[in-house]
């Protein structure tokens, strides 16, 4: 029998150069399909699916504080979603984003998560219960504005609305 999936949350702090390595493997080599030579900041915590001691799946999370409209919202960033190519269709992206999504909710007092990604990944996020946004997203880059061309979505924690107007990030994207 195949052993199961075990999870890990780290914050960076507390990876170890071995499981640190593993998420660089495991990113190396994937479509990622953003447009190239955007700096991207790293997660700050790391969801790690592990099959024995194979990374399988890996999900990050930033706290940042952004703007969307006229207000200032905490949020809780997803990124760098990824399986390793072996351990696709077996529902592990989903299965990260889910854990990401409840630690984030017990541990950053957002009121809201917020993702960046392509329009071909829209569907598994949407299945999740995120909502693209139809705004326009900024965020820095070589310490100018830059505008998203692809797909922003934002996942509800509670009742809270999502203000309307354009999104700053307000630094680096994740
Ligand atoms: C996209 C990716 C994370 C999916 O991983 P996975 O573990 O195979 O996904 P899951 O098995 O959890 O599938 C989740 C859903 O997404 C859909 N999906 C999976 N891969 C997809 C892809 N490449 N394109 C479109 N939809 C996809 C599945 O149909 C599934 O939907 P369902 O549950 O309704 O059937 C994986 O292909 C990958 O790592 N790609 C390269 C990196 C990347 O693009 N990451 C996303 C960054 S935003």
């Amino acid at each position: 029998m195949e052993n199961p999936i075990r999870i890990d949350i780290k914050h960076r702090d507390e990876m170890t150069p071995a499981k640190h390595l593993a998420v660089l493997r495991g990113e190396e080599g994937l479509e990622w399909g953003a447009p190239e030579g955007l700096e991207w900041s790293h997660p700050t915590w790391h969801v790690l699916l592990w099959q024995a001691t194979t990374l399988a799946a890996h999900a990050g999370l930033v706290r940042r504080s952004i703007r969307a409209g006229d207000r200032t919202l905490t949020v809780a960033g997803l990124s760098s979603v990824f399986t390793v190519p072996a351990y696709r269709g077996q529902g592990l992206a989903k299965r990260a984003v889910r854990v990401a999504m409840d630690y984030a909710a017990r541990e950053m007092q957002a009121t809201h998560g917020f993702l960046l990604c392509r329009a071909h990944v829209q569907a598994l996020y949407a299945g999740l219960g995120w909502q693209a946004l139809d705004v326009p997203v900024t965020f820095e880059q070589a310490g100018a504005p830059y505008a998203w061309p692809a797909v922003a979505m934002v996942y509800r924690y509670g009742a809270a609305l999502w203000p309307k107007g354009q999104v700053d990030l307000r630094g680096l994207p994740w």
